[in-house]
């Protein structure tokens, strides 16, 4: 019999089925099909339409921020974000190391390079401590006002933590650290929609954040992403700049700086205003979910990573803790021969070819998190 097949039976019977059981599936509970219906019925499926300017509104509405942009995905979101940072070619950016890909992709697009700084186990986000020491170890600020790196003289341009699987980092304390050093923030919400820090949505406290719609998040519109932001310069220069930088005219095609064909089709749109109008009913059959495996868990050699202080967790992706990697190694072979899938956190962006020459800061609680943790079923119940 595995070790594991406690685990295995408790999944297979909360999600009352003996088929294969994926990470995620999306949930269609309402209108998705009414509106692609109507959206394709009005022939507007591409890049204008009424459901892209009530997809922004509505998002902008739910997560409390003044601003939304809707693009194309998450990760055009994050070079949107990062351009109206001011990040330039060159220039340096902080991020976590333990990340999705997009995120390190996203400064790369710009030519800059990113800096890894090392998680808190608690939020398996960017540790604000670990920040602090790095860049008082690290950084100046010169007579321009602007932090640079000691080592490399490059100016450290932008600091992107990332709510990673929706536990929100420390960002009152991230913003705070930043704003000392004069560092805009830049916050990767892509998992985090529906969560929130203190009561306040996540994506509210930086400069600006993205959030990702793709097929694999808590909704979905397919493929899809959001830039909010609370400041209507930056929604401005973030709009123009994904609709190809073209100066608004009823018929003169007129641009005035490289833009980018970024803008959220309005068929994507008709999607993402149905699952939005879900979205309440999904977090609530994601906690029903959280609640069951925290019960589950509680006397088993398995940490369960339950949301952090201060913080609610849209519990996108569950998340538990393995003894060491031996153990966890075994349990993804067991978990995805039975038919219950299961996948390791990512490699550390540090350890990957491009970005192996990167500065860190010795990463250790991100080494130990890497080696230990697994994501286990997390797609919506009744
Ligand atoms: C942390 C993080 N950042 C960025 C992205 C990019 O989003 P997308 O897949 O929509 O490009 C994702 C998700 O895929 C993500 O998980």
């Amino acid at each position: 019999m595995a070790q594991f097949q406690d685990t295995i039976d408790f999944i297979k019977s909360t999600f009352n089925t003996q088929e294969f059981i994926p990470l995620h599936a999306p949930y269609f509970g309402g209108n998705e099909k009414k509106y692609l219906n109507e959206c394709i019925d009005s022939t507007f499926v591409s890049s204008v339409g009424a459901f892209v300017d009530q997809f922004e509104k509505e998002l902008a509405s739910y997560t409390g921020a003044k601003y939304a942009v809707a693009c194309v995905n998450g990760t055009n979101a994050l070079h949107i974000a990062m351009l109206i940072a001011g990040v330039k070619p060159q220039e340096e950016v902080i991020t976590q190391a333990l990340t999705f890909i997009a995120t390190t992709n996203a400064i790369s697009y710009i030519g800059a390079k990113p800096i890894f700084i090392d998680v808190d186990k608690e939020t398996l986000g960017l540790s604000a401590k670990a920040l602090e020491n790095f860049l008082n170890k690290n950084a100046e600020k010169k007579a321009d006002g602007y932090t640079y790196n000691k080592s490399t003289g490059k100016r450290i341009a932008a600091c992107v933590p990332m709510h990673t699987f929706g536990f929100p980092v420390e960002i009152d304390k991230i913003i705070a650290i930043c704003d000392e050093w004069n560092i805009p923030v830049v916050e990767d919400a892509a998992e985090s929609l529906g969560s929130s820090f203190k009561g306040k949505h996540t994506g509210n406290f930086g400069q600006t954040a993205v959030f990702s719609f793709n097929g694999n998040k808590t909704i979905t519109s397919g493929g899809g992403g959001a830039i909010i932001t609370n400041d209507e310069h930056l929604a401005k220069r973030a709009k123009h700049l994904t609709t190809q930088a073209k100066i608004p005219h009823k018929w003169e095609f007129r641009h005035d700086e490289i833009g980018y064909n970024y803008r959220m089709p309005n068929i994507n749109a008709a999607l993402a205003c149905a699952q939005l109008e879900q979205l309440d009913t999904i977090l609530e059959g994601k906690r029903k979910l959280a609640n069951k495996y925290t019960e589950f868990f509680k006397d088993k050699n398995i940490k369960y990573i339950t949301e952090p202080e201060n913080s609610t967790s849209n519990y996108w992706l569950n998340a538990v803790l393995l003894e060491n990697r031996e153990q966890r190694d075994l349990f993804l072979k067991e978990t995805n021969e039975n038919g219950v899938m299961t996948r390791p956190i990512w490699d550390l962006m540090s350890t990957l070819p491009m970005f192996k020459d990167c500065q860190n800061d010795g990463l250790k609680n991100s080494q130990w998190l890497e080696e230990r943790v697994v994501n286990i079923p997390s797609s919506y119940i009744k």
